[in-house]
């Protein structure tokens, strides 16, 4: 069994959720607290053991490239001012280690993921959505490898919603389960709640075999009128082992307005710098 080097990150979206602070920066550089969604989203790859990250990115994204690289002017004047630089130690990576292509349309998530076709070659990968921001110990990419070496295939983070919410999430049809490992005997790209098999919904986080990109070749379009990964990994179901895990941890959509401040408070209550004054306000406006 290939281990899983090579996660993608799609990135090109727009943010329009979040005018007008995404007006002019990548909305995954928003930051929770200090750090920006992507630096999560990185941080969790690498602690899986992912070695090569690739951006899918669009106009107006370089931002997040730019984050990654090593700032100069910045760093001569920190220095010059006897100021630590261990700060923008997350922000460091192995020289080459950081891959980007453009999607040059917003197809979907699936022609996103497809973009990295060439840079992913015959490989398992991951898929990272940093809108889904996973808080757990280990990480949530972390869980779903150790399930890998043991079932391999194709594995999906899978997490109970609301029946009234199925219509924003790919929904799994689950076979037997053991433990947090669930057989997925279909997958559906947003059913109204009527429609949906389960309550189980997919979350932004993939572990999936190369042969869902010669599928996502023929560029066949589903809900919304967009290419989707969830499509395209229906049509695994059956030809490769596929499992959703049901993952040990909390996550934070912060891709919604709610979903991000939620997001700061419950991160900035678990540090030690920011939590106790926080947790004070809280308690005095309560
Ligand atoms: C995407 C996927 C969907 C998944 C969701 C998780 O949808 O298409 O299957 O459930 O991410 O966040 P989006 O949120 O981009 O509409």
């Amino acid at each position: 069994m290939k281990s899983v080097r090579k996660a993608v990150f799609p990135v090109a979206g727009l943010g329009t959720r979040f005018l007008p602070a995404t007006k002019a920066f990548a909305k995954e550089l928003l930051p929770i607290v200090d750090r920006p969604l992507i630096q999560y989203a990185v941080d969790e790859a690498r602690e899986a053991g992912i070695k090569q990250m690739i951006f899918v990115t669009g106009r107006g994204k370089v931002g997040l490239e730019d984050y990654f690289d090593i700032a100069f002017e910045l760093e001569t004047v920190m220095r010059g001012r006897g100021k630590s630089l261990e700060m923008l130690e997350p922000t460091r990576s192995q020289p080459g280690s950081i891959a980007s292509v453009r999607q040059q349309e917003p197809l979907g998530l699936g022609h996103a993921v497809w973009c990295a076709r060439d840079i992913i070659g015959d490989e398992p990968f991951a898929v990272l959505l940093p809108d889904d921001l996973m808080v757990g110990k280990p990480g949530c990419l972390a869980q779903m490898m150790q399930a890998y070496d043991k079932v391999g295939g194709n594995i999906i983070c899978v997490q109970e919603v609301p029946r009234e919410k199925t219509a924003s999430y790919g929904v799994i049809a689950p076979g037997t389960a053991d433990g947090k490992l669930t057989e997925v005997k279909g997958l559906v790209e947003k059913p109204r709640p009527e429609d949906a098999p389960s309550n189980l919904a997919v979350v932004g986080r993939y572990i999936l075999q190369p042969e869902v990109m010669r599928i996502l070749e023929d560029k066949e379009t589903g809900a919304g009128g967009e290419i989707q990964l969830t499509d395209a990994m229906a049509k695994l179901i059956g030809t490769q082992p596929f499992h959703g895990l049901t993952f040990d941890g909390q996550r934070h959509d912060c891709g919604d307005k709610t979903g991000f401040v939620i997001a700061n408070i419950a991160l900035a209550l678990d540090r030690h710098d920011v939590g106790p004054a926080v947790r004070a306000f809280i308690a005095d406006i309560a």
